[in-house]
């Protein structure tokens, strides 16, 4: 398994119950690190699941995900699973959640085109079936080059599918809906 290494933190790193997210290097780029809180053998499948799922919606909706990389074994964590993917610059949305964020951060970022990126995205992963699950999306706060293709300031990222296609807490519409409301806010 390929070497990682933590070199810093990552802003929203720590939000998760399953996982953290870590900024760090591999065979000398760098890449975020996504490890799991939980060390054992048991916990590895899950982790190898999710980077398989990750890497089938990375392709799928090429737009709106960053890529995904390889199992690492992280300096420090030897015993925990983990995998590395691109690092991504914007601001967290967990839709479950969006009732209570704080939109300051995302005003003037959120457009119809931010909007229309969520839903093109959940209906194509919807008709290739896949049930959307505890749905997760960055706001690009600025430009960055992400899966190969050149992602604008107020573009949407889809991240974390662990519970994709296992839970599904929403149809389309209703996604989108919650977004909606944040435009020109
Ligand atoms: N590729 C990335 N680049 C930058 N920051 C990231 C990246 N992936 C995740 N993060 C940050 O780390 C936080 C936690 O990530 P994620 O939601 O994948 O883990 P998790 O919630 O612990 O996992 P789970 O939902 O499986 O418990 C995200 O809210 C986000 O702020
Ligand atoms: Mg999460």
């Amino acid at each position: 398994m390929k070497k990682a290494t933590i070199t810093g933190e990552l802003p929203g790193g720590f939000i998760g119950d399953l996982g953290q997210v870590f900024q760090g290097v591999v065979e000398g780029s760098e890449v975020a690190l996504k490890i799991s809180r939980h060390s054992g053998e048991k916990k590895i499948d899950g982790w190898r699941r999710e980077l398989e799922k990750s890497k089938a919606l990375s392709s799928l909706l090429p737009d709106t995900t960053a890529a995904y990389f390889d199992m690492v074994e992280v300096e420090g964590y030897e015993t925990f699973p983990a995998f590395s993917m691109e690092i991504v610059h914007g601001y967290t949305v967990i839709d479950r959640k969006i009732g209570c964020l704080d939109a300051g951060c995302y005003r003037g970022l959120v457009t119809e085109r931010t909007v229309e990126q969520l839903r093109s995205s959940l209906e194509r992963a919807v008709s290739d079936g896949w049930h959307p699950g505890d749905v997760q999306y960055f706001i690009l706060g600025r430009e960055q080059k992400l899966n190969g293709r050149l992602r604008k300031c107020g573009d949407l990222i889809l991240f974390d599918f662990s519970m994709w296609g296992i839970a599904s807490d929403g149809d389309v519409d209703l996604y989108v809906q919650k977004l909606e409301r944040l435009v020109g806010g």
